[in-house]
């Protein structure tokens, strides 16, 4: 029901304001944090736009998601400064400590998702991650889990560490 309801105001001012197919994507990403495939079909069948027009835009821009993502994120700089530096072993124990099988990128009770980037421009503090919106730079493996276990009050982190 209550997702009918975001659909539909969402469909509602894709016709009224002439929107775009990005925009409407966007506004699908906002209300759900990524974009739900089904979601994808139901605009396929309201606005009879195939679904590989919508999918073909999704897949184009970075900024489009089509799994969930955690509450926090951790971005680990993998550029060639941060490289040199460490950062796929940063990398490695992160996913480690959050216990990330193969594939995952998140975490299964949604509250971390572990991303990389290529050079974020703060070289000279190689090697680079940040956490949410801090850049914690000059780090290592032992800082970062110490940065995770700050998390240790938020409910289900706990296990992790
Ligand atoms: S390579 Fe990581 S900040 Fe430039």
């Amino acid at each position: 029901m209550e997702q009918d309801k975001i659909l539909l105001k969402i469909l509602r001012d894709h016709r009224e304001n002439n929107r775009n197919l990005i925009h409407l994507l966007e506004k699908i990403q906002d209300a759900y944090g990524y974009i739900p495939e089904d979601t994808v079909y139901w605009f396929s069948g309201k606005l009879d736009i195939p679904a590989s027009k919508f999918y073909g835009i999704i897949t184009f821009y970075p900024k489009f998601r089509l799994n969930p993502t955690g509450k926090n994120t951790i971005t680990v700089c993998c550029g060639a400064a941060c490289h040199i530096k460490g950062a796929d072993k940063i990398l490695e124990k992160i996913r480690e400590t959050l216990s990330l099988k193969d594939e995952e990128d998140t975490t299964s009770n949604l509250l971390f998702t572990v991303q990389q980037a290529t050079c974020i421009g703060a070289c000279s503090i190689a090697p680079v991650v940040i956490l949410n919106d801090q850049v914690h730079g000059n780090t290592d493996s032992d800082k970062v889990v110490k940065l995770l276990k700050g998390f240790e009050k938020e409910d289900e982190f706990i296990g992790y560490i």
